[in-house]
C-alpha cells in the first residue's frame, strides 16, 4: 500500500543514513513532503533527491540550528506535521560501564540523544501548534527498557531519559491534538553499530539475545514509522512500540 502519508509533511532527523534515512525515504514514497535534517549536510543532500524531498542541514544539539532549519521550512510553507527524533550517536569504545565512564563521553552522548531530542521536539511541537497538532515519533532503545546497556551506561541512560521525554510531553498536549510514540528498535545493522557487527563473538552475543534470531534490519521498522505518523493511529500517544523480533521480552 502506498499513499498512506499523502498530505504530511515530514522532517526526519538522523535522515542521512540508517534507520532515519529508510523512515524517510519510505514516507517519500507513501506520499509525504518529507526533510531529511541532519548535521552531515552532504549525505542529507545526497539521500533527499525524490522531487517531494529536501535536505535541511541540522545539528541537533545546536538550537540556533534546529530553529533556522524549522524557520527555512515554514519559510516555503513546510510546517511539519510529522516529525521523527531520530538522530543519535553510541560511542563505541568509550561509553563504558559507570565505573570507567569518563564525564566527557556522557556530556557528549547526552548532547545528542538527549538534549538533541528536547531540542528537535521542543521547535516540532511549537510549529504544531500553529498548525492544530501532529504526530512526533521518536527512535528509543532496548537499553531504555532492560538491562542490555549496562556497559553502554551514557548511551542507555540518555535513551531511557528520550522515553520520559516522549511519555511526559504525550501526556502534556493530547488535549492539543500532538501526538508523541517512542519505536524501540532492535539491534539493527546501521553504521551506528558496526562495531559490534564487524566483532563476531559480539555479534552473536546481541542476536543470542533476540528470540526471532536476527539482527533487525531497516525495512522491519519503517512501517511502525508510517502507522505512528498517519491517521492510522489517532488514538495512540505515550505508547512504546517494540519492533525488535522479541528482544525486550527477555
Ligand atoms: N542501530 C541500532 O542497533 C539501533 C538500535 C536502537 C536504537 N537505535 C537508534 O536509532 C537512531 C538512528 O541510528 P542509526 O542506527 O540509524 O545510526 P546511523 O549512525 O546510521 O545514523 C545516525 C544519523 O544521525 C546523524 N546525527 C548524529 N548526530 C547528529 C546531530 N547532532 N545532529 C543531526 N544529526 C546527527 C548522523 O549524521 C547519521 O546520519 C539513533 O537514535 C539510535 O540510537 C539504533
Amino acid at each position: 500500500m502506498t499513499g498512506r502519508l499523502t498530505g504530511r509533511t515530514a522532517l526526519v532527523t538522523g535522515a542521512a543514513a540508517g534507520i532515519g534515512r529508510a523512515v524517510a525515504d519510505r514516507f517519500v514514497a507513501e506520499g509525504a513532503r518529507v526533510a531529511y535534517a541532519d548535521r552531515d549536510t552532504a549525505g542529507a543532500q545526497a539521500a533527499a533527491t525524490a522531487a517531494t524531498a529536501r535536505a535541511v542541514p541540522m545539528d541537533v544539539t545546536d538550537e540556533s540550528a534546529v530553529v533556522a532549519g524549522f524557520a527555512a521550512l515554514a519559510a516555503d510553507g513546510w510546517v511539519p506535521d510529522v516529525v521523527v527524533v531520530n538522530a543519535g550517536v553510541q560511542l563505541f569504545g568509550q561509553d563504558a560501564e559507570i565505573a570507567d565512564l569518563d564525564l566527557d563521553v556522557w556530556r557528549r552522548t547526552h548532547e545528542v540523544n538527549l538534549t538533541g531530542a528536547f531540542l528537535s521536539m521542543k521547535h516540532a511541537v511549537r510549529g504544531m501548534l500553529t498548525i492544530g497538532g501532529g504526530s512526533i515519533v521518536l527512535t528509543g532503545s532496548p537499553t531504555a527498557v532492560r538491562g542490555e546497556g549496562r556497559d553502554f551506561i551514557a548511551y542507555a541512560s540518555s535513551k531511557a531519559g528520550m522515553h520520559g521525554l516522549g511519555r511526559t510531553v504525550a501526556a502534556a498536549y493530547a488535549d492539543r491534538s500532538i501526538r508523541v510514540n517512542t519505536v524501540v528498535p532492535p539491534y539493527t545493522e546501521t553504521g551506528l553499530v558496526s562495531t559490534i557487527a564487524t566483532d563476531p563473538a559480539a555479534r552473536a552475543a546481541i542476536v543470542g539475545r533476540i528470540p526471532m534470531g536476527r539482527p533487525g534490519t531497516v525495512a522491519d521498522l519503517e512501517g511502525v514509522y508510517v502507522f505512528l505518523a498517519s491517521d492510522e493511529s489517532t488514538f495512540a500517544t505515550g505508547g512504546t512500540f517494540a519492533v525488535d523480533g522479541g528482544m525486550t521480552t527477555l
